[in-house]
């Protein structure tokens, strides 16, 4: 593996590794010194979860990281992103953890040839991919489940819009989970062949092991969004959460319009934050094969 561009590229195999060292870094029977390792994370979108993981476990592989800050860069001098990273390059960056709003941007830094030693790693890309999200996700439904064959997952919110959606559906495809996707007809996008798509709550709930909100993402919309609308068919309460679900959400959460904020004090709801502490174990397993295939 010399980048982790999209899900796609992921067999289920490489996938069940990828489990098995974050197990291993979560249970602390796996430690690994990066120690001449140079990582950067590049984040030209808004992020919490996704950056400090992935700053966390840079960190905890003893890797030494660099936050590049698109804002005071010289990116605002003109100098354009190839030149950029072409700079990286020399300095001596081995990786780049990036997020960017474009769906094809980091496939393509990715392909050229003269950034062939750094190694590209995708922290959420347009509203196409967000990997190790689903990584993580997979991580936090195997380790509680441990099988995925019998389940049903409901995904429910802005699934036209969500890179959450498109990499976890590709992902659990793989393992042949029953997968639904709820929305209001204006938000359920493309479909995609083998997932049955809902727009009656009561119908995709029905017998489902797990809830997966998505928030709508407004900076991606152009159309109006009739939010009362959305509260009153789509938003999770106390009275729709199927009694034993496992909900889950990649945050940040709009309180309020996809969960009922009391739904959040369940304990459905504590897969959440599960969620949140897994992506440190699956980002380490990430870099840690990535860096070691540098020989780092
Ligand atoms: C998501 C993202 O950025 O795609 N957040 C995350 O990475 N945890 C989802 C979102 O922004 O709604």
């Amino acid at each position: 593996m010399k980048h982790l561009l999209d899900i796609n590229n992921l067999t289920a195999e490489e996938i069940n590794q990828i489990y098995t060292r974050a197990s291993e870094f979560e249970k602390g029977i796996r430690k690994s010194n990066h120690l001449n390792a140079h990582v950067a994370t590049m984040f030209f979108e808004n992020s919490t979860r996704t950056k400090m993981s992935f700053e966390m476990a840079i960190n905890k592989l003893n890797a030494n990281k660099y936050d590049f800050c698109a804002d005071t860069s010289s990116l605002n001098k003109g100098e354009d992103l190839y030149d950029t990273i072409n700079n990286l390059c020399a300095i001596g960056i081995n990786a780049i953890v990036m997020r960017h709003s474009d769906n094809n941007l980091i496939k393509e830094l990715a392909s050229k040839k003269y950034y062939q030693d750094i190694s590209f790693i995708n922290a959420g890309s347009g509203t196409n991919s967000h990997p190790t999200q689903a990584l993580l996700d997979f991580y936090t439904i195997k380790k509680h489940f441990l099988t995925l064959s019998n389940i049903t997952l409901t995904i429910v919110g802005d699934i036209a819009h969500s890179r959450v959606a498109m990499s976890n559906i590709a992902l659990l495809k793989k393992f042949n989970v029953k997968i639904r996707c709820l929305a209001p007809e204006n938000l359920i996008g493309e479909k995609i062949e083998g997932v049955e798509y809902h727009t009656n709550l009561k119908e995709a709930f029905n017998e489902a092991d797990i809830i997966m909100a998505l928030r709508i993402q407004k900076e991606r919309i152009q159309e109006h969004i009739d939010i009362e609308s959305y509260i009153k068919n789509y938003q999770i309460t106390k009275d729709n959460l199927p009694y034993a679900a496992f909900l889950m959400h990649p945050g940040p959460i709009n309180k309020n319009i996809e969960i009922a904020s009391d739904v959040l004090e369940m304990q459905n709801a504590r897969t959440i934050l599960h969620q949140a502490k897994n992506g440190v174990f699956v980002r380490m397993a990430i870099l840690d094969m990535l860096l070691s295939a540098q020989g780092l």
